[in-house]
């Protein structure tokens, strides 16, 4: 079986986030908690969804110096999450420091969660890396050198989008997670995401594991909608 796909769990607060998550009849969910829900729970919130049968993927994306990163993993690695992030934009050093971090931090016969980088943001157009970012290559050029970059410091795999889920298993390795969000499907909005595919697609293009919020949380029957993206990716 294909995992799950990750569910965004982009709420203001825990009350909304458990509500929602108690109309699914699902046994396990796996979702994601990003800035917003985290910054306003803190860790209680990862002890309940676990509680709850989630797997969860703590998505901080976490940039800063080598050691203070390094300190920030060795205190993630101890909340039991499954997956962790950091930006590859902070270097090899910073990510090697995360996974030693990390390595520290995983309580003693337990596995340490998976990391994974960010290369570019899907929101993040070749534009935009041109007019604001300064940064001259083609997008798909530098979101390869950050996969490579994660690669060699020793990481799980990448953020990315559907686009570049192959080239990347092409230039690493097929066991190198893809982990993409930017997933729609066909009639939705795309919102702020500048690099959106379906689900199938994701699926025809060798994508490890799905990240899909909006489609999911706004659509008038977020059942019928996860379903639906389920159908198409397994
Ligand atoms: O609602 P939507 O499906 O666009 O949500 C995508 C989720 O994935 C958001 O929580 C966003 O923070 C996250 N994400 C992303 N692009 C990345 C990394 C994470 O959209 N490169």
């Amino acid at each position: 079986m294909k995992h799950l796909p990750i569910i965004a769990l982009d709420f203001p607060s825990g009350r909304e986030a458990l509500a929602f998550l108690d109309t699914f009849e699902e046994e396990t969910l796996f979702v994601k908690v990003g800035m917003e829900l985290f910054y306003q729970e803190g860790p209680a919130i990862l002890e309940t969804l676990k509680e709850n049968n989630c797997k969860i993927f703590l998505d901080l994306k976490l940039h800063d110096i080598p050691t203070t990163v390094q300190k920030a993993m060795n205190r993630l690695a101890a909340l039991g999450v499954d997956l962790v992030n950091v930006h590859a934009a902070g270097g090899k050093n910073m990510m090697q420091a995360a996974v030693e971090g990390l390595e520290s931090g995983t309580p003693a016969g337990q596995n340490r969660p998976r990391i994974i980088a960010v290369t570019q943001l899907t929101s993040t157009s070749e534009d935009m890396m041109k007019d604001e970012l300064l940064i001259g290559c083609p997008l798909q050029e530098a979101v390869q050198h950050y996969g490579q970059m994660a690669y060699e410091s020793g990481l799980d795999g990448v953020v990315c989008s559907v686009h570049e889920s192959k080239v990347i298993h092409e230039q690493i390795s097929s066991s190198f997670l893809t982990v993409t969000p930017g997933i729609r499907l066909p009639n939705d909005q795309t919102d702020d995401q500048k690099r959106v595919a379906t689900p199938a697609f994701a699926k025809a293009q060798g994508v490890s594991q799905i990240v899909v919020g909006r489609s999911i949380t706004k659509a008038a029957n977020p059942i019928e909608a996860y379903h639906q993206i389920l159908k198409e990716w397994e």
